[in-house]
């Protein structure tokens, strides 16, 4: 099962590397590379499309610097925008970000007004809620990445713990992409048994600290950007799990529309995902500090929300 075509606006770190990913999946029969420098998608896409014999891979991989290319795609993976630098919060890309979005957000209705967004750009959150208004399109069609990387990271982390397979570890993390994020260890199993058998609180304190600052340990390291391969791992399973209509439930940032007893703000939930996007949002029990958890975190969503309108 595949896609006609998907799309991946942003032709940088995580944007290129979706589309290798795609392309190598074969999860689309073309897979077009869009961004405004000037050579860069071309450059790549036909670097990318030359690993083809190699790679044994039939996607087609096509750069451009317009959106006439991705005319019906069923898919578009939106990185265009500004990288988080050393010393600078992903609120401070706000401005920039949302003005990136809005205009590829147009472009995206224009070309495909029946397609499937995932966002990418941070601060994720916002940029989701930016692009939802600015499409037009129904909450089904606009879905975020965050919970599917925070999770991976959290799962990487217990894994290099315990010494075991990452395939065994499964865990759950909620709400907004950032420092607020909420990973549940109530949640988190090894092949079925609870990680509070396996761990000490204080070892999986320390593992949940580590995967809220997870992103920032990468930016610390690069000092020149920020995370890129499990970023785009990440935004490439939400689209399998859409092209193949697989139905998997994986955490990721939803308009939420009374679930959770919030409205009106995009966060990071157990959502069902098949070939309409967003199917279903699970609901489940969560105890009160992990209540507080999430609430602390739809607060730090709904003042950067605040923050950029007062910018706009
Ligand atoms: N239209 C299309 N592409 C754009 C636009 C635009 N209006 N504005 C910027 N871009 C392109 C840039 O030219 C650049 O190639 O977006 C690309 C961003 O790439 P990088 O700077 O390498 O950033 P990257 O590391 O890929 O991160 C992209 O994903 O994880 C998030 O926080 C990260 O918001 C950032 C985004």
């Amino acid at each position: 099962m595949s896609a006609k075509k998907i799309t991946v606006v942003g032709a940088g770190h995580v944007g290129a590397t979706c589309s290798q990913l795609l392309a190598m999946k074969e999860l689309a029969q073309e897979v077009v590379l869009v961004d405004i420098a000037e050579g860069i998608p071309q450059g790549k896409g036909l670097d990318q499309w030359e690993s083809a014999p190699i790679e044994g891979f039939d996607s087609r991989v096509i750069g451009s610097n317009g959106y006439d290319a991705a005319e019906g795609s069923t898919i578009f993976i939106v990185t265009a925008g500004i990288a988080r630098k050393p010393g600078m919060s992903r609120d401070d890309l706000l401005k920039t970000n949302a003005n990136v979005i809005r205009s590829v957000s147009k472009e995206i209705k224009r070309v495909a007004p029946d397609a499937i967004v995932i966002m990418v750009t941070n601060p994720l959150d916002v940029m989701a809620q930016v692009a939802l208004e600015s499409t037009g399109f129904p909450r089904e069609r606009v879905i975020g990445m965050a919970g599917v990387l925070d999770t991976a990271r959290y799962r990487s982390f217990i894994a290099l713990e315990l010494d075991v397979s990452v395939e065994d570890i499964q865990a759950l993390v909620l709400g907004g992409h950032g420092d607020t994020m909420v990973p549940l260890a109530s949640y988190t199993s090894v092949s079925g048994i609870p990680l509070s058998q396996l761990l000490s609180q204080d070892r999986i304190g320390a593992l949940v600290e580590r995967t809220r600052k997870g992103g920032g340990e990468i930016v610390a390291h690069l000092k020149t950007g920020s995370a890129y391969y499990a970023p785009a791992a990440a935004a490439v399973q939400m689209a399998e799990a859409i092209v193949k209509n697989k139905r998997r439930i994986l955490p990721c940032a939803a308009w939420l529309q009374g679930e959770y007893g919030m409205n009106d703000l995009y966060l990071g939930v157990p959502c069902l995902l098949g070939e309409n996007g967003l199917e279903r949002i699970l609901e489940v029990d969560l105890s009160d500090d992990e209540r507080a958890a999430l609430e602390t975190s739809a607060e730090h969503v709904r003042s950067t929300v605040e923050a950029l309108n007062a910018l706009s």
